[in-house]
């Protein structure tokens, strides 16, 4: 049976839906600075970039946004996950941090062209499928200044355990009682650097647990 734009749109929501009642469970921001050694090199680069403004895309409960406000930038998060907003903007007034946190779909951003010098993306391109990624990568392009920059950590995903059906683009849509509805995808290295088509990339590096760290600039 053919899978219909009705039925993608449907599973799109309920995608959607797992994020909200994932982050519902949750009741304390995730504080503590993730392990991962790429963070410093993070804020190094923006400030080497002299980049103000940062746009961090799909900033669940904000540990990425607020670490990076600590170094002076202007940062607004986003997130679909109105309950992982609530616990960053408390997260962020207790530590006065500079950020704007903000609920909505990364697929309806309606922030005004060139709004950003930076936009970093860190383990959420992996929950789109491939059309809409060409469509977050436009927006990504239009929402950068002239010569802005990107950096995205794109995970190795989709080989672990899991019950799942499959998109017509390959993208895995979860069943399995923890992850009912959650969409995710693997990215090939060919179809990241497809996405970058309007970038120059400045590095394209793996790390130990096989992700993808790409620094880009827009052309
Ligand atoms: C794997 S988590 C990564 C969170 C955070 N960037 C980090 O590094 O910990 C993926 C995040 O993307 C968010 N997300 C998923 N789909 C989204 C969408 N369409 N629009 C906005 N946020 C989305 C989820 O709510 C979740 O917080």
């Amino acid at each position: 049976m053919s899978t219909t734009q009705q039925d993608i749109d449907k599973i799109y929501e309920g995608n959607l839906k797992f994020w909200d009642e994932a982050w519902k469970r949750v009741t304390k921001p995730h504080k503590e600075l993730p392990k991962l050694p790429y963070i410093h090199e993070i804020t190094r680069k923006l400030k080497k970039y002299q980049v103000k403004k940062v746009l961090d895309l799909g900033c669940g409960s904000g540990w990425l946004s607020i670490f990076m406000s600590k170094y002076g930038f202007d940062i607004t998060g986003v997130d679909i996950a109105g309950p992982a907003i609530e616990l960053g903007k408390t997260w962020a007034q207790e530590d006065n941090a500079n950020v704007t946190l903000v609920a909505d779909d990364l697929l309806n951003l309606s922030f005004a062209d060139s709004s950003f010098d930076a936009i970093v993306c860190n383990s959420v391109l992996e929950h789109f499928r491939s059309d809409q990624a060409k469509v977050l990568f436009d927006k990504i392009h239009k929402m950068l200044v002239d010569k802005g920059f990107f950096f995205g950590c794109f995970d190795a995903v989709g080989t672990g355990k899991g019950e799942y059906f499959e998109l017509p683009d390959s993208t895995h849509v979860y069943t399995d009682l923890m992850r009912q509805g959650m969409m995710l995808r693997n990215y090939t290295d060919q179809e990241l650097k497809e996405l970058f088509s309007n970038f120059d990339i400045l590095s394209f590096d793996k790390n130990s647990y096989g992700s993808r760290l790409v620094w880009a600039r827009k052309k």
